[in-house]
């Protein structure tokens, strides 16, 4: 008798593997059939396997993923193959994806990862400017198009989801994810956000299977009080909005991407008016699932839902009672093992109703079915050659070349490319990692040659004349007079992710300062170029420049700066938001105290 029921088990997940294989452009009936057919075959331990993600770096054994039917993996920050590089990134691919499917449904897992601008944690990947400098592109097109090379480069790794685009709108510049944001505007994060889902998710044909988009961090990351977050400073901190504040002004942007059909959405760090989103029913299920028609599965944050209050079974059953489908355990913290045992022990207590398992387990798995990665779980190396190709890298330069801002000219841009000498100076001149900014190969970035590209010292004298010398000097201290006196100065701020970005004060460094000033001293007419995340205090210094343009976190595509420097191409980047006279006085909104409003550009 046990034998035969084990056979007809097994006639059945052969019958169902095989249907897979014809799961291209099906019905979403059809779809969701599927869905149920697996969802009545499952076992409790399975679907709580399926709503578990786990970062590879902290699984005990690769065996756990067919022991607990594993659902998804991640690579967070700088969660990478002992060699990284990209054939490296799909061995690691296709060894933990067999391994999943040895598992008795052979369920295959998705696979996610924070390409947020390009495939940043993979050595080689071309790296796109930052949220904040596509926004000054204020270009749909482009960045569908930078959106869809991404999952190309992330699609030919095997890794089938991107927790992007980040749809914050935010506010407040001391918070150290402003980068993150295309604009303080929420209709312009609307409808650039809009144009990233579409692009990320058009990659079909790929391995066979279409790449996910997850619109973050759901709700008001960007809108957090100064004061309320980490370190008494704005990240993770409280959102103060009334319901109609909250539909009016950040519930549209998610609209837009839910129309655009994001397959996932991320739950945020941040409370709204007190209470963590993690834990909210009524953002997470009243809202976004029931009112706004959200069909795909909420995804929690890192270790996300370890921060409701409570102990950690009341974390998990407040947070998938409220509309989690599948946690980001992470494992770093809280281990999987236990997170699994809890989340089973929350349903036969009877604390969590079969029936939210069965809709989270559902939307998981539709999704799977839906983006073909049940029919071609396994990959090939066969387009391991797109990541970072030069048509690629030319999408990249174009990127950089639109989203630089140029606020200030006294007459000396577009620079000639046929002067004696030209200084070039500064820590951001010929630093990829500073370009880069953070989320670049590692969690919080790095300086210096992190990865391939080109740095504006490159780019500059890939464009000057033969007869050009270009004087290099970091900190401008040997640079004595010459006939030009002309210098570049890249100056700005040091990479940073996240709560580690949070500043009180958005003061230029003192080095920075300095340095403008020796070159000033010594005659020379300056342009200053900023890297930076956000818009920082230069009002105090900006009349003594005679050029300044916000580059931003412009990757690994340096030549787009030169493109604007020396006027091959005409400036078209403007503020997408606007630049205060000093950062610290509240919101970005205080209109009598701006230096540059939105929309300004040169
Ligand atoms: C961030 C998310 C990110 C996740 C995975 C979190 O700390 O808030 O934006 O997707 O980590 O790396
Ligand atoms: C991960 C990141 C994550 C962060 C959150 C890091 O270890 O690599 O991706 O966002 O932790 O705390």
């Amino acid at each position: 008798m046990r034998y035969f029921k084990i056979l007809l088990l097994t006639l059945s997940i052969i019958n169902f593997s095989c249907d897979f294989q014809k799961t291209n452009k099906i019905s979403e009936s059809e779809i969701s059939s599927r869905a149920n057919e697996i969802l009545n075959m499952m076992t409790l331990e399975e679907k709580v396997g399926q709503m578990t993600q786990i970062d590879q770096r902290f699984l005990d054994t690769i065996t756990d993923l067919s022991t607990y039917h594993i659902g998804s993996l991640l690579s967070g920050g700088g969660s990478h193959p002992d060699v990284n590089e990209p054939q490296a990134w799909l061995d690691m691919y296709n060894k933990y994806q067999s391994e999943a499917l040895k598992s008795r449904l052979g369920i295959p897992l998705v696979y996610g990862i924070d390409a947020v601008h390009g495939h940043n944690n993979v050595y080689g990947a071309v790296i796109f400017p930052h949220n904040i400098g596509l926004g000054a592109t204020n270009n749909p097109e482009l960045v569908h198009k930078v959106s869809e090379i991404t999952s190309i480069e992330v699609a030919a790794t095997g890794i089938d989801w991107t927790f992007a685009p980040c749809l914050s709108s935010p506010e407040d510049y001391r918070w150290g994810r402003t980068y993150e944001g295309f604009s303080s505007d929420p209709s312009l994060v609307a409808n650039l956000g809009a144009a990233a889902v579409s692009g990320y998710q058009s990659v079909a044909n790929m391995n066979g299977k279409k790449v996910i988009a997850c619109a973050k961090h759901f709700v008001g990351d960007g809108n957090t009080e100064y004061g309320t977050g980490m370190n008494g400073l704005v990240d993770r901190g409280n959102t103060v909005l009334t319901i109609d504040e909250l539909k009016e002004k950040l519930l549209p942007k998610y609209q837009e991407a839910i129309d655009a059909d994001v397959q996932t959405i991320m739950a945020s760090y941040n409370s709204w008016n007190g209470v963590k989103c993690h834990g909210s029913r009524e953002l997470l299920t009243d809202i976004l699932k029931d009112e706004m028609g959200f069909t795909g599965f909420v995804i929690s944050d890192w270790q996300g839902i370890d921060e409701i209050p409570g102990d950690y079974k009341s974390d998990i059953e407040i947070s998938i009672n409220a509309g989690i489908d599948m946690v980001m355990v992470s494992g770093q913290g809280q281990p999987y093992k236990k997170f699994i045992k809890l989340l089973k022990e929350n349903v036969e207590e009877g604390l969590i109703p079969m029936s939210r398992i069965d809709d989270a387990v559902s939307r998981i798995l539709k999704v799977k079915i839906r983006n073909g990665l049940m029919d071609n779980p396994l990959v090939s190396n066969e387009n391991l050659t797109l990541i970072g190709s030069a048509e690629h890298r030319s999408v990249g330069r174009q990127a950089v070349r639109e989203s630089v801002v140029v606020l200030k000219d006294d007459n000396i841009l577009p620079l000639s490319k046929d002067l004696q000498t030209l200084v070039v100076a500064g820590k951001g001149a010929d630093n990829l990692g500073m370009q880069c900014g953070g989320w670049s190969i590692e969690w919080q970035g790095g300086q210096g040659d992190i990865t391939v590209g080109t740095t504006i010292l490159d780019g500059i004298k890939k464009t000057v004349s033969e007869s050009t010398e270009i004087i290099y000097s970091e900190d401008g201290s040997d640079v004595v007079p010459n006939p030009d006196n002309i210098a570049v100065v890249v100056i700005g701020e040091d990479p940073y992710t996240e709560w580690f970005g949070d500043k009180e004060n958005l003061d230029l460094n003192n080095d920075d300062i300095s340095l403008i000033k020796s070159l000033k001293d010594k005659g020379f007419k300056v342009a200053v170029l900023l890297i930076s995340g956000r818009p920082l205090n230069v009002a105090d210094h900006i009349d003594q420049w005679d050029a300044f343009a916000a580059i931003w976190l412009p990757g690994t595509e340096g030549d787009g700066v030169s493109d604007i420097l020396f006027g091959d191409f005409i400036s078209k980047g403007k503020l997408s938001f606007p630049w205060p006279i000093n950062t610290e006085d509240g919101s970005n909104a205080q209109k009598d105290n701006l230096l540059f409003d939105i929309g300004y550009g040169l």
